[in-house]
């Protein structure tokens, strides 16, 4: 465990009372629980922007008899075979199926997978969990 630094932070009053109640509906002990995770927050949305290695989640949802679509999902993911680290097929029901594919790998390459499977016909919802392999938080 990394050592603890204290420092004094100057907000507004309304501002602090907005950030006190929304930690409050969020079960947050305290203030600084609450900040850690608002900047690690920060810090990941950085290193996605600055194409870092992160970890990511795609989970999207098609209908199987769709055209081509099981064929091309197949392919895609392939061509991505070296960030795929699993991924997991569920049958919702007799038609649909959902995915959810869990990678790690440079951000622009995680993105470009997500991007070439919301394109595909017949993807009826997608989306996209930006995390981190919690390397460097
Ligand atoms: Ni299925």
């Amino acid at each position: 465990m990394t050592k603890l630094q204290r420092f004094g932070v100057s907000v507004e009053t309304d501002l602090l009372d907005k950030f006190d109640e929304f930690i409050r509906e969020r079960n947050y002990q305290n203030r600084s629980e609450a900040l850690r995770d608002l900047m690690r927050e920060a810090l990941v949305r950085e290193q996605w922007k600055e194409d870092e290695t992160i970890a990511g989640a795609i989970a999207f949802v098609y209908d199987h008899h769709h055209g081509h679509l099981v064929s091309h999902l197949m392919d895609v993911q392939h061509d991505y075979f070296q960030i795929i680290i699993s991924s997991q097929h569920i049958h919702l029901d007799h038609d649909n199926c959902m995915e959810i594919i869990v990678a790690k790998g440079p951000a622009n390459q995680i993105g470009n997978l997500y991007d070439a499977i919301r394109s595909m016909k017949g993807v009826k919802h997608i989306d996209l969990l930006r995390s981190t392999t919690g390397q460097t938080l």
